[in-house]
């Protein structure tokens, strides 16, 4: 059984041959960078985005591993005899814009599921590709920051809270009313452009809160941090308090509310309108 094997091995080293390999990518980002077409996902793809790719698929591959590939770049791709035993949901690059310019916040998402559902993801990793620090978590073994246990804030107060909120969306006049009530009893909103790791900074405490309610995040950057962020002690519900479990497809979007403990959550859906 593909649930038995040491995930946090195997991701571990899916993580370390992204970062070997998108190494001399790196040290060419101060040439074009060629568009390589639209990705499954609808984004156009980098080279730097399929090397990071091709570094998952081959760590998977060298361990022996059967699985269905869902990711954000080559869409759906079946590996081995059995490939409906495991499903590998990927963003190779989450926030690929800030890796372009040189905004130090870019991270690698990898989720694992025994059924192309979000809510079937059993093991995680997101990376911090920029600073290498890595975030994972099993289904009912917790989520760890480069091995240390994590756990979300506490703190409930709009005031003292520090809430991520993404409004990068060409349909901002219909999404932001929404969120009005919010905004104007927040104090401090951040958005630093990569949300699988943004999740992670909710599941670590170091924000209170993450708001996606564009109707535009694909489950390919949201898979492993769900679980990061559950596995934490976090929650993760839509804005009716309903729990999300979308099909995993890089075409497939979602809208979610992530919040370090429940009454910050309950504080955050009663201001947010539906
Ligand atoms: C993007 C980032 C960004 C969010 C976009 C995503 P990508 O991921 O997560 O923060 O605003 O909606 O598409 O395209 O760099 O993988
Ligand atoms: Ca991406």
């Amino acid at each position: 059984m593909n649930t038995q094997l040491d995930w946090f091995k195997i991701l571990t080293d899916c993580k370390n041959n992204v970062e070997d390999t998108i190494k001399p990518h790196l040290k060419t980002l101060n040439e074009p960078q060629p568009d390589l077409g639209e990705g499954a996902g609808g984004d156009a793809m980098k080279p730097i985005d399929l090397a990071a790719e091709k570094a998952i698929v081959n760590t998977l591959q060298d361990h022996g591993i059967s699985f269905s590939l869902i990711s954000e770049e080559s869409g759906f791709e079946k590996y081995g005899n059995t490939p409906e035993e495991c499903y590998v949901t990927i963003d190779p690059i989450d926030g690929t814009t800030n890796l372009l310019r040189g905004l130090p916040f870019y991270a690698s998402s990898i989720a694992i599921s025994r059924k192309p559902f979000i809510a079937e993801v059993y093991a995680a990793l997101v990376t911090d590709l920029y600073h290498d620090i890595t975030y994972m978590a099993q289904k009912n073994k917790g989520a760890y920051r480069d091995g240390e246990r994590i756990k979300p804030s506490q703190i409930s107060n709009l005031q003292e809270a520090v809430i991520g909120m993404d409004l990068n969306s060409y349909k901002v006049a219909e999404i932001a009313p929404k969120l009005t009530d919010l905004i104007q009893q927040t104090r401090h909103i951040r958005h630093y452009g990569a949300n699988a790791l943004e999740l992670c900074y909710v599941a670590n405490g170091l924000t209170d809160a993450f708001v996606d309610i564009r109707g535009k995040l694909r489950t390919t950057d949201a898979a492993a941090g769900f679980l990061i962020v559950k596995e934490a002690g976090g929650l993760i519900t839509d804005i009716n308090n309903q729990s999300v479990n979308v099909k995993l497809d890089p075409r497939q979007s979602l809208n979610f509310v992530a919040s370090g403990n429940a009454k910050i959550h309950n504080t955050i859906l009663g201001l947010v309108k539906s």
